[in-house]
C-alpha cells in the first residue's frame, strides 16, 4: 500500500465552520482567522459563500470578508456560489475558485438549496462556465455522499450520477462530502470509487463531517485510495444550517497531527494551527473541538 507523500489540505473553516454560529461573528473576525490560517501555512481557504442572507445570514457579509483579506503570495481563497445572482457578486470579490454545491440526495438538494438535482445542474452550468471563462477555477462539492439526513443511506450509484453531471458541465475537482458525517471507511470508499469513474484521483477532495467520530478513519481510508486533496475546518468548527444535528468538520489539528504523524507532508505548522483555532474560540466563548488542539492546549500549560 503507497499513501501519498504530501496532502493539500484546504481549510472550510471560515464559511463550512461559521455558516452555523447563531451569534453575530464580526467580518474582522473572520478576516483574522483567515490571516492566520494563511500564517499557520494554509495555503487553500474556503472564505465565504455568496448565498441569500435570507438563508444564511452569517455569511451577509461575505464581499467585506473577501475585501479585508490581505492576500498572500502561493494561497488560493475560493468561496461557494449556487447560482448566477451570487457568482456575480462573487467575482467582484476576486476568487481563485468558486464553489457549486449539489448533493447526491434529492432531499437535501430541495432542503439546502431549494431545487431539485436535475435544477441546480441547470443552474449551476452557466456559472460554471462563465467562472471558467474569467480564469477562475471551479470545484464541486457533492453533499450527502453517504448518508442524507432526511433519506438515509445513499447509495453509490446516486454519487456517480452527480458526479457525471458535474464533469459534464465542466466542474474541474469535486469534494465527495460526508455531510452529516455516518460514513465508515468502506462506504466512504464506495463513494469515492464511485467519483473515480468521472474524475481522476488528484481532482478529488475528501470533506468528512466528525459527527460519530469516523472522520479520521474515513481520511485513512480515502488515502489508502491515493486521494491526497481534503477539506477540515479549525477547531472542528461548523455544521451545515440543512443538516440538524450534523457537527463540524473533522478539525484540522486533527488531521495535520495524523498526517504528520504518518510522514505525510502538509506545510501546515500545528502550532500555529492551535493557536488559530484558540482564537476563533475563544471569541465563540467555547474550547476548540479538536482532541489535538486540546491536547497540546493542555500540554503547553505545563
Ligand atoms: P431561492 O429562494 O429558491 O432563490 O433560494 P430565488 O432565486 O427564488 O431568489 C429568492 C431571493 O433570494 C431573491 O431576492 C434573490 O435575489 C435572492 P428577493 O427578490 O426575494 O429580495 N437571492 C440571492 N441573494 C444573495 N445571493 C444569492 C442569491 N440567490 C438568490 N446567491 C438559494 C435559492 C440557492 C439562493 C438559497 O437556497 C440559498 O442561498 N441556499 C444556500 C444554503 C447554504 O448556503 N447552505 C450551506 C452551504 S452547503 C454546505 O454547507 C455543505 C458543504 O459544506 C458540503 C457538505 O458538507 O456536504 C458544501
Ligand atoms: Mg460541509
Amino acid at each position: 500500500m503507497s499513501l501519498p507523500s504530501r496532502v493539500q489540505l484546504i481549510d472550510v473553516g471560515p464559511r463550512d465552520g461559521l455558516q452555523n454560529e447563531k451569534q453575530a461573528v464580526p467580518a474582522a473576525v473572520k478576516i483574522e482567522l483567515v490571516h492566520r490560517l494563511q500564517a499557520a501555512g494554509l495555503t487553500e481557504i474556503e472564505v465565504t459563500s455568496f448565498v441569500s442572507p435570507k438563508w444564511v445570514p452569517q455569511m451577509a457579509d461575505n464581499a467585506h470578508v473577501m475585501a479585508g483579506i490581505e492576500r498572500q503570495a502561493g494561497v488560493r481563497y475560493s468561496v461557494l456560489t449556487p447560482n448566477q445572482i451570487g457568482f456575480e457578486a462573487a467575482r467582484k470579490t476576486q476568487p481563485h475558485e468558486i464553489v457549486v454545491f449539489g448533493a447526491a440526495s434529492e432531499a437535501f438538494s430541495q432542503k439546502n438549496i431549494n431545487c431539485s438535482i436535475a435544477e441546480s445542474i441547470e443552474r449551476f452550468a452557466p456559472v460554471v462556465q462563465a467562472a471558467l471563462t474569467a480564469g477562475m477555477a471551479v470545484r464541486g462539492a457533492m453533499s450527502c455522499t453517504v448518508g442524507c439526513p432526511y433519506e438515509g443511506d445513499v447509495s453509490p450509484d446516486s454519487v456517480a450520477y452527480l458526479a457525471g453531471l458535474m464533469k459534464q458541465i465542466g466542474v474541474q475537482r469535486v469534494d465527495v462530502c460526508d455531510t452529516i458525517g455516518v460514513g465508515t471507511p468502506r462506504k466512504v470508499q464506495k463513494a469515492i470509487e464511485a467519483t473515480l469513474g468521472h474524475f481522476d484521483v488528484a481532482h478529488i477532495c475528501g470533506h468528512f463531517h466528525d459527527t460519530y467520530g469516523q472522520a479520521l478513519a474515513n481520511t485513512l481510508a480515502a488515502l489508502q485510495m491515493g486521494v491526497w486533496n481534503f477539506q477540515s475546518s479549525v477547531a472542528g468548527l461548523g455544521g451545515c444550517p440543512y443538516a440538524k444535528g450534523a457537527t463540524g468538520n473533522v478539525s484540522s489539528e486533527d488531521v495535520v497531527f495524523m498526517l504528520h504523524g504518518m510522514g505525510i507532508e502538509t506545510g501546515i505548522d500545528l502550532d500555529k494551527l492551535v493557536d488559530a483555532g484558540v482564537f476563533i474560540s475563544d471569541f465563540l466563548g467555547r474550547k476548540p473541538n479538536s482532541r489535538v488542539a486540546t491536547a497540546i492546549v493542555t500540554k503547553r500549560m505545563g
